[in-house]
């Protein structure tokens, strides 16, 4: 089948427009959409609203194909969720450290050098260093669930899942411990949709005061790492701006995820609350099939081809990582929660020299956050009184709201 014989592929596509930054757009078909596009279609000239045209991969071996070969697909782009990274950034908007960087491009300098700035990086984010996060993000999440439980209900996106990430977030990037609660609130309206002037300026105003402090007092943190490498005010305050997005609004969006698996499915629920050793696997199911980084963004560096199109230099790619997650032709029953897939070799975590610097820190601490909540909790469901849950999309993917309700305990 050829994509003429889907004729409002692409109307329907720029309708939820995955290529900005927009979240307001929900899933009523998406999941269908992005089937039938993987399907007949795996890549395909869609348009953006905002963007005009690119290039979207929906298959798992074209999106691996993409992320693995950085000559042919550099990840300077102007689309996707590493361009979004790149908010406020003033030396080149289309270019967040690391995101925005090529391996092959390799200048020598860590601070332009994506390889070197990783291997700088990489203790922070080993699976050993990762787990020493654990007890942290279950204290936060048990301190967060105490304070929810006497309720019976709670707006869990809002309330629950976007509350605690950034506490690790701001701990890794070296915000001091007293300073956490702040850095939270003010991450949270910088990264809002409605998010003014105002609150871009106010995160910039507390992260100088962290350079400052990193500046004076080093630590092993992520902020006195990228100033050991030289970074200008400026180049740090980008990087900090790309790390707290990295860290806060992908691990939230998995959280409201996997909250709302769990509320849906009380056989689920009560297996994670009888086994937490099994919450790894469920939080890895997660990012392979409601992968919280939906898309990302690529640019061709010389005329190529992919799939059935040939591509020139310059256009624009845009990489579902979403949709190659739910790729039948890769995993099996590619859409049932299976805790038993080995390898557990799937593309949410991305593909190619960019995958996720943060995958065992994220898995880590999620699985731990969720083992918290259901520790404190007691069997909770998605309060029927409330409108339902809708999916968000667009370069990042979770939940509009997820209000939960339980019994509350007797006093
Ligand atoms: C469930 C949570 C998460 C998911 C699903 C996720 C997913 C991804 C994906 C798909 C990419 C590849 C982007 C691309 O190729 O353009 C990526 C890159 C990245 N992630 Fe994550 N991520 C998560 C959590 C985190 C956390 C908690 C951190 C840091 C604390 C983090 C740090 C990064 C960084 C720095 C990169 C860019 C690496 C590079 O360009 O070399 N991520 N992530």
């Amino acid at each position: 089948m050829s994509t003429q014989d889907l004729p409002d592929l692409w109307e329907r596509m720029a309708a939820f427009d995955p290529a900005t930054a927009t979240t307001e757009h929900t899933d009523d078909g998406l999941d269908d959409l992005l089937a039938a596009a993987r399907q007949h279609c795996p890549a395909v000239r869609a348009h953006s609203g905002q963007h005009g045209e690119y290039v979207l991969v929906t298959s798992d071996a074209l999106a691996r194909e993409v992320g693995r070969d950085h000559t042919r697909f550099s990840a300077r782009s102007g689309i996707g969720a590493s361009n979004a990274a790149g908010i406020g950034n003033q030396s080149d908007p289309n270019c967040a450290p690391l995101f925005g960087q090529d391996p092959h491009l390799s200048s020598g300098d860590p601070l332009v050098d994506q390889v070197e700035l990783r291997r700088r990086l990489q203790p922070l984010f080993t699976p050993r260093a990762s787990r020493s996060w654990r007890v942290y993000a279950a204290t936060l999440a048990r301190m967060r669930a105490r304070e929810l439980v006497g309720r019976g209900q709670c707006e869990a996106v809002r309330e629950l899942a976007h509350w605690i990430p950034a506490y690790i977030a701001g701990a890794l990037l070296g915000v001091p411990r007293r300073d956490r609660p702040r850095y939270r609130t003010l991450a949270t309206r910088f990264f809002a949709d409605d998010a003014s002037e105002c609150d871009h300026a106010a995160l910039y105003r507390y992260l100088r005061e962290v350079l400052a402090l990193r500046r004076d007092q080093p630590g092993q943190d992520a902020v006195s790492i990228v100033l050991a490498a030289g970074a200008s005010e400026q180049q740090a305050l980008e990087f900090a701006v790309l790390f707290s997005a990295a860290g806060t609004l992908t691990s939230g969006d998995s959280l409201a995820t996997l909250l709302h698996w769990l509320a849906c499915d009380h056989e689920l629920q009560q297996q994670m609350r009888s086994h937490p050793d099994r919450l790894p696997a469920l939080v890895d199911e997660a990012a392979r099939l409601r992968g919280a980084v939906a898309t990302s963004g690529r640019t061709v560096t010389s005329p190529t081809r992919l799939g059935d199109l040939e591509l020139a230099a310059g256009e624009q790619v845009l990489v579902c990582w979403y949709a190659a997650g739910a790729d039948p032709a890769r995993h099996p029953e590619a859409n049932q929660i299976r805790l038993d897939r080995r390898p557990r070799d799937h593309s949410g975590w991305g593909a190619g020299a960019h995958r996720c610097l943060g995958q065992h820190i994220a898995q880590t601490t999620i699985a731990s956050i969720l083992g918290a909540t259901l520790e404190i909790l007691p069997a909770f469901a998605v309060d029927p009184a409330v409108s339902a849950p809708r999916r968000t999309f667009g370069q990042l993917s979770g939940l509009d709201q997820l209000p939960l309700i339980w019994a509350p305990p007797a006093d």
